[in-house]
């Protein structure tokens, strides 16, 4: 049998949600599927694969442009496959409290695309994030890196199964 080919497209600027999408990554592989984390804005032509997850950093509120841009362009081809969302997130614990909807342009994107899913993973930002803000928030008691493994995993491992088994 052909092994399911999916691509994890990623839009960051400072390398916290490229993280996460190289655990999704690797956590599809593992589970069996032909996986290829690429960032968001190299993606021309996703019809070459059987599923597709798209993340992007939210920053004042917005998805990452490089991510926006991504789907944008990619809708027509988008739309005719399953589409997984993921946002990069609150740097606390929320999104490990409870789950925090999409926001307005990203709840947009779903529909547009039909995405089956959409979850915010939390962020991170630290000492050792490029530029002043890290550094700044860590200096205020702020920042850190949420990002919890074992969830993003676990998101991932559902998606295999269900790309897995589908289609
Ligand atoms: C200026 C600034 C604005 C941010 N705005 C938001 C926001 O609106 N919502 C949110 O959940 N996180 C926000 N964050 C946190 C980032 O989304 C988080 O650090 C993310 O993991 C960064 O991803 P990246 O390293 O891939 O760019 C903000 C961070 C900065 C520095």
């Amino acid at each position: 049998m052909n092994r399911k080919r999916v691509l994890v497209a990623y839009g960051s600027r400072h390398g916290a949600t490229k993280g996460i999408a190289d655990e999704i990554g690797r956590t599809l592989q593992a589970d069996g599927l032909d996986t290829v984390v690429l960032p968001a804005d190299t993606v021309t032509d996703v019809s070459g694969y059987d599923g597709v997850v798209l993340g992007g950093a939210l920053y004042a509120g917005r998805w990452n442009g490089k991510a926006r841009r991504c789907a944008r362009r990619n809708a027509e081809q988008l739309r005719h496959r399953p589409v997984y969302l993921f946002s990069s997130g609150p740097v606390d614990s929320s999104a490990e409290q409870h789950d925090i909807p999409p926001v307005a342009g990203v709840a947009r994107r779903m529909k547009e695309l039909g995405a089956r899913e959409h979850i915010t993973f939390g962020g991170a930002m630290t000492a050792e994030t490029p530029g002043p803000v890290g550094r700044s928030m860590v200096r205020h008691g702020k920042g850190g890196d949420f990002r919890n493994p074992a969830r993003i995993q676990e998101w991932a491992h559902h998606i295999g199964t269900e790309l897995g088994t589908t289609r």
